[in-house]
């Protein structure tokens, strides 16, 4: 049993903490590496997942935004934001709750999960939808706080990055080392920047003999690092990815030249089937942008861009539970009714009986 509560405290001595800082904490981080034998054996690879899903709201942003609102804190800010396509919202909302700030956000309207909007709101933050997509948004939020008392807790600003950095540690100290290959969804960009960051920490102390291979994986209708070029209207269904300028592209690039790694792109559908693969063959629901990860490296695997056998690691960032409705709406089939009686029961599971 870890006597630490959140990833401040655990890993306290690689993070810009100072006896100033206030050691805030949901429990985020210590999610569970957890090892995919059903996809394993079907992808042939030694296939693990980083599920993200588990910290406190539900998505990787935890990491980040604890480490984001302790500086704040520290600083002595009173208010922050961000631009969201829903994650991070959740996140700026719940641990400004925690730590007393005023917490404004700014969402593409139309155009964020059910659950993440929900999140939100129950937390107290002052959401406002912008008639416009998630550049738009963080466009306007880079804006504002650049004049005004506000923090900008987006990962542009470089706390967010260090918190982030945690979830390659936690991977290595499960592992003993870390995988071959890191496959990772990107949006705007932040999260592989912090675990490139991450690993060549834990490498540079000595902690892990190897870096990863970085595989980025954005959706096909929002993909700038794959085009080389801004997306002006970026669309899919993994709307946590809806992003065509990512803030931090250059991390990104840098993290996959440098580890000789790939950023390519998988179509709505090769999600949706990865979403769906892992939730029957593992037992892990996750959410759309989440499954890009695994879509990916279903996708490198096949062109031959992933030798047999080696460790692959995905990240799962988002829970499942974020999107409802795609799960009830684009997948699987509507629940059949029947009238309340064993035999209405018995003649649909007889009918199934044998499958
Ligand atoms: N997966 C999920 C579930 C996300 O919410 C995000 C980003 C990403 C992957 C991509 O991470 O942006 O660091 O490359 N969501 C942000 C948000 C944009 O506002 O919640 P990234």
């Amino acid at each position: 049993i870890s006597r630490h509560t959140g990833i401040l405290e655990r890993y306290r001595n690689f993070l810009p903490i100072t006896d100033k800082t206030p050691l805030i904490s949901l429990h985020e981080g210590s999610t569970p590496l957890i090892h995919a034998p059903n996809l394993s054996e079907k992808l042939g690879v030694e296939l693990y997942v980083k599920y993200e899903g588990l910290n406190p709201t539900g998505s990787f942003k935890d990491r980040g935004m604890v480490m984001a609102v302790a500086k704040a804190v520290e600083e002595g800010s009173q208010t922050i934001m961000c631009a969201s396509t829903g994650n991070t919202s959740a996140a700026a909302a719940a641990y400004a709750a925690r730590a007393g700030l005023r917490c404004i956000v700014l969402i593409p309207s139309g155009n964020i999960a059910l659950g993440k909007l929900a999140q939100a709101i129950a937390y107290g933050a002052e959401v406002i939808a912008i008639d416009g997509n998630f550049d738009e948004a963080l466009r306007i939020v880079r804006d504002i706080t650049a004049s005004e008392p506000i923090t900008l807790v987006n990962s542009v600003n470089p706390y967010r990055i260090e918190g982030q950095k945690t979830s390659a540690f936690e991977i290595c100290d499960a592992l003993g080392q870390a995988p071959d290959i890191l496959a990772i969804p990107v949006g705007n960009a932040g999260n592989i920047t912090a675990y490139w960051k991450g690993f060549t920490e834990y490498h540079e102390k000595g902690l892990i003999k190897s870096l990863p291979k970085m595989y980025g994986f954005q959706a096909a209708g929002a993909a700038p690092l794959v085009l080389g070029e801004t997306v002006e209207n970026p669309e899919t269904i993994a709307t946590a990815i809806r992003i065509g300028n990512p803030a931090s592209k250059e991390g990104a690039l840098r993290a996959v030249s440098e580890s000789a790694g790939l950023v390519d792109s998988v179509t709505d559908e090769e999600i949706l089937e990865a979403y769906q693969m892992l939730a029957k063959y593992e037992g892990i629901f996750c959410e759309p942008a989440s499954a890009a990860s695994v879509a990916g490296v279903i996708k490198a695997r096949k062109q031959g861009k992933i030798p047999a056998d080696v460790k692959v690691a995905c990240v799962l960032t988002g829970n499942g539970l974020k999107d409802p409705n795609i799960a009830l709406k684009l997948v699987g089939e509507e629940p059949r009714s029947v009238p309340a009686t064993r035999d209405a029961v018995m003649s649909l599971i007889g009918e199934k009986a044998g499958e």
